[in-house]
């Protein structure tokens, strides 16, 4: 069974409500294409007009964070209801940006997970090592641990639906690339981590992501490897380029 593509853009926290819309407006002609999956992970505040600007094209909307209870005094937080109201399909948990900056470890990131599925929300779980970590031949173990530790108590059913990013920290907005062996050796390692855990059929229908610097001119050689099933993209997925990617 072949593995849809799935490009997905993350905007961080760049585009104004109205620049988001100019920017959606400039993308549509450009990521038409009816055998991708095409997702625009956006600011909030940019969720309710993204939502309203892509409607009637192939492109589904996702949220850069959410929080893990439904509603109450959580100052400045959004819910999982809030977001599916809004129209919204997926959600990016784990990003290295929010575990550096934010102080989000593997325990919450399982609780996001947890409630994401159980709130409908396809979860874009991301992973990935430091440089240092590389060079210090721990990353597959790495990636292993934060896999497994964000996975507990999640079911084959939803891990088949999800999506796993791989992004090492030392490629994303540094404009260097994984190569695509290197990539793909960590998205091999993801797959069959989730075969030991949940069996060959849940890890062929899993997909897996990579990102860091992926762009216009690399997108095809990242995608042509076996277990990149897409690309988790954030510079250039705010401009024209992203077109490219997703029909690369
Ligand atoms: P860049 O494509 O800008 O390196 O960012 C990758 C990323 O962090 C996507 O989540």
């Amino acid at each position: 069974m072949a593995r849809r593509r799935i490009i997905a853009g993350n905007w961080k926290m760049n585009m104004t409500p109205s620049e988001a819309v100019e920017l959606v407006n400039t993308l549509k002609p450009l990521v038409d294409n009816a055998d991708v999956d095409v997702v625009y992970c956006v600011p909030a505040i940019d969720i309710v007009p993204v939502v309203e600007a892509v409607k009637g094209t192939n492109v589904a909307v996702g949220a850069e964070n959410f929080y893990i209870e439904d509603k109450g005094a959580f100052t400045g937080e959004i819910s999982a209801p809030m977001l599916l109201d809004a129209g919204v399909k997926y959600v990016i948990i784990g990003h290295s940006e929010r575990r550096d900056y934010f102080k989000e470890d593997d325990a919450f990131l399982n609780k996001k997970v947890l409630k994401a599925f159980a709130s409908g929300l396809t979860p874009i779980l991301c992973c990935g090592e430091s440089k240092e970590q590389r060079e210090n031949g721990v990353t597959i173990d790495w990636i292993r641990l934060q896999i497994k530790s964000d996975l507990v108590g999640v079911t084959a059913e939803q891990v088949a639906s999800m999506v796993i990013a791989y992004e090492p920290i030392w490629a994303i907005g540094t404009g260097l690339t994984a190569t695509s062996d290197q990539a793909q050796e960590v998205c091999k390692a993801i797959r069959d981590l989730i075969a030991e855990l949940y069996g060959t059929d849940t890890a062929e229908a899993v997909r897996i992501q990579y990102g860091g610097s992926m762009n216009a001119g690399n997108a095809a050689e990242l995608l042509s490897k076996p277990d990149i099933d897409g690309g988790l993209i954030g510079g250039a997925a705010l401009k024209p380029d992203f077109g490219k990617i997703v029909n690369a």
